[in-house]
C-alpha cells in the first residue's frame, strides 16, 4: 500500500522505516530540508539502534522515499500518518500548532479522499477538531481522521513498532477498519478498536500510569531508606504478584525523557480544562521532581569535608539513547552547580563540546578513567552497560575517595564493596563505612573501608 508519513522526527522515521520493512511503499516528509537531504543519503539524523540500517534497506528496496515538499507526499498516497511534534507550552498544554498547520495544508492540497492517521500525542478531542476543520476547508472530498497512538520506547523503537503488545486504533467510522488492518497486516499483535477519543486518552493514561509506577516505587525507596528495608526486595515481592507485574518498579534517580513529563503535564492541563481534579498525577510528578535534590543532599552529607571533585557517570535519561530531554541528570547538575565543586561527567553518547545550557558547569570526558581520576565521589545516573562491565577493582585505584552512589541500582553490590568502594544504593539504608588510615588509593584488596552495620 502507498503511505505518506508527515513529520520525519523520531516517531515518524521509525513509522516510515517500519512500514517500508512491512512491504509498503512509503514517503516521509519533513519541513527541514537538511534532515531530508541526510535521509536521502541513507543516514539517520537521530540515534536509534537499527534505524539507519532499516532506512538504508528501505531506500535500496525502493520502498522508502523522502521529500521536503508536502504536496509530493499528499499526492503520493491516500493514507497519511501525522507524526509532527506536540511539545509542551509553558502552561503544560500540548502545542498543536504543527498538527493543525499540516492538516490545514493537506486539506488544501488534497484532490481525492484521504485518511489522516494521527500518531502524534494529542489531547482528547483533537481528532474531532482536525476532521471538522479539514472538511470545512475542502467540502468536496471526504477526509477521515483516525487516532493511532504510538508506544515506542527510545532505544528499542523499531522492535516496539514491529512487535508491539497491541495496536490501538480509534475511529468513528467502522468502514475504515479493513484499510487499517491492511496497513498492520504483518504485525503479530491484536488491534484494539475503539472510538477516537478513547484512543487519544489511552496514550496519556498508559504513559502517566507507567510514570506513576516509577514514582510509587521511588516513594517506597525513600521510606525503605529510613526504615532500613530494601526497596529491591520490596519491588521483587510486589512485582511477583501478577496483578501488579515486575515492570517499571525499578527505583532510582527518577524518570525523564521526551514523553512521561510532557504527557503528565498535558494530562493535568486537560483535567484542569475539564474541571476534574487529578491529585495523583500531581503527587506523582512532585515525587519525581524531588529525587535529584534528595540524592544530591545524600551525596553532600557523605562527602569528605575537604572534597573538591565529583564525577557523574551517565547523563542521558536512559541507556540506548543520546537524548538529554528532561533527564534527571540535568537536575542533579543544576543542584550541584550551586556548590564549589569541580564536576566531571562521562556518558558514552554525550561527547565533549555537546551544546547544552545545563552542561556548561560540567567538564565532559571521553572515558570513565578520565572522569573518575582523583575524584572524591561518583554518582551513577544512567545504567549504561559500559558501567556494569567496567573493571571497578582496577578503577578504584584512580579515585581519591571511594564514595560511590549508584542512582540506578545497577552494579553488583558485593563486587563494588570488594573493590573497596563505599557503595550506596537507592532505597537501601547504607551500612556504615569505617575509613582506615592512609591514602585510600593504596589499597584495592577490599581491606580498607570495612563496612559495619549501623544497627
Ligand atoms: C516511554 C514509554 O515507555 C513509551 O511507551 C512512550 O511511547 C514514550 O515514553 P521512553 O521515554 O523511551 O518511552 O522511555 P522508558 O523506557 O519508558 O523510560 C522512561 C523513564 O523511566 C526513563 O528515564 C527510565 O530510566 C525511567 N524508568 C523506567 C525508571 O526509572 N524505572 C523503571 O522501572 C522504568
Amino acid at each position: 500500500m502507498k503511505i505518506a508519513v508527515i513529520g520525519a522526527g523520531y516517531v515518524g522515521l521509525v513509522q516510515a522505516a517500519g512500514l517500508a520493512q512491512l512491504g509498503h511503499e512509503v514517503i516521509a516528509y519533513d519541513i527541514h530540508q537538511r534532515r531530508i537531504a541526510t535521509l536521502k543519503k541513507g543516514l539517520s539524523p537521530i540515534y536509534e539502534p537499527g534505524l539507519e540500517e532499516c532506512i538504508k534497506r528501505g531506500i535500496e528496496g525502493k520502498r522508502l522515499f523522502f521529500t521536503d515538499r508536502l504536496e509530493e507526499a499528499v499526492f503520493f498516497a491516500p493514507v497519511l500518518f501525522l507524526t509532527v511534534g506536540t511539545p509542551a507550552k509553558s502552561t503544560g498544554e500540548a502545542d498543536l500548532s504543527a498538527v493543525f498547520a499540516v492538516a490545514h495544508q493537506i486539506a488544501l492540497l488534497a484532490e481525492e479522499e484521504k485518511m489522516l492517521i494521527i500518531k502524534s500525542t494529542v489531547p482528547v478531542g483533537t481528532g474531532d477538531k482536525v476532521e471538522k476543520m479539514m472538511r470545512e476547508i475542502s467540502p468536496s472530498f471526504p477526509f477521515h481522521v483516525v487516532s493511532n497512538p504510538e508506544f515506542l520506547r527510545q532505544g528499542s523503537a523499531l522492535h516496539d513498532f514491529l512487535l508491539p503488545d497491541r495496536i490501538v486504533i480509534g475511529l468513528d467510522d467502522g468502514g475504515l477498519a479493513p484499510l487499517l488492518q491492511e496497513i498492520y497486516k504483518g504485525i503479530p499483535a491484536p488491534i484494539l478498536w475503539m472510538d477516537r477519543r478513547s484512543a487519544e486518552m489511552v496514550k496519556y493514561a498508559a504513559n502517566v500510569f507507567l510514570a506513576t509506577k516509577i514514582s510509587f516505587i521511588n516513594m517506597m525507596a525513600e521510606l525503605c531508606e529510613s526504615l532500613s528495608a530494601d526497596v529491591e526486595m520490596v519491588s521483587l515481592g510486589m512485582g511477583s504478584d501478577r496483578r501488579i507485574g515486575p515492570h517499571f518498579l525499578k527505583a532510582g534517580i527518577g524518570f525523564g525523557g521526551s514523553c512521561f513529563p510532557k504527557d503528565a503535564f498535558a494530562l493535568m492541563h486537560m483535567a484542569r480544562e475539564a474541571g476534574v481534579p487529578v491529585p495523583m498525577v500531581e503527587a506523582m510528578m512532585e515525587t519525581n521532581d524531588r529525587i535529584p535534590d534528595r540524592i544530591v543532599h545524600r551525596l553532600l552529607s557523605l562527602l569528605p569535608i575537604k572534597a573538591r571533585r565529583i564525577t557523574l557517570l551517565g547523563l542521558t535519561f536512559k541507556p540506548g539513547t543520546d537524548d538529554l530531554r528532561d533527564s534527571p541528570s540535568l537536575k542533579v547538575i543544576s543542584h550541584l552547580a550551586k556548590y564549589p565543586y569541580t564536576l566531571r561527567a562521562y556518558d558514552p553518547l554525550v561527547k565533549e563540546g555537546t551544546p547544552h545550557p545545563a552542561l556548561h558547569s560540567v567538564a565532559l570526558t571521553s572515558t570513565i578513567q578520565e572522569a573518575i581520576e582523583g575524584t572524591e565521589a561518583i554518582l551513577l545516573l544512567t545504567e549504561w552497560p559500559e558501567f556494569k562491565e567496567a573493571d571497578w577493582i582496577r578503577l578504584r585505584r584512580l579515585v581519591s575517595h571511594p564514595l560511590f552512589i549508584d542512582g540506578r541500582n545497577c552494579l553488583d553490590e558485593e563486587k563494588m564493596k570488594k573493590a573497596g568502594f563505599q557503595y550506596i544504593r537507592i532505597g537501601k539504608k547504607p551500612t556504615l563505612f569505617l575509613k582506615t588510615e592512609g591514602d585510600p588509593r593504596e589499597s584495592t584488596d577490599g581491606k580498607r573501608g570495612v563496612p559495619a552495620s549501623r544497627k
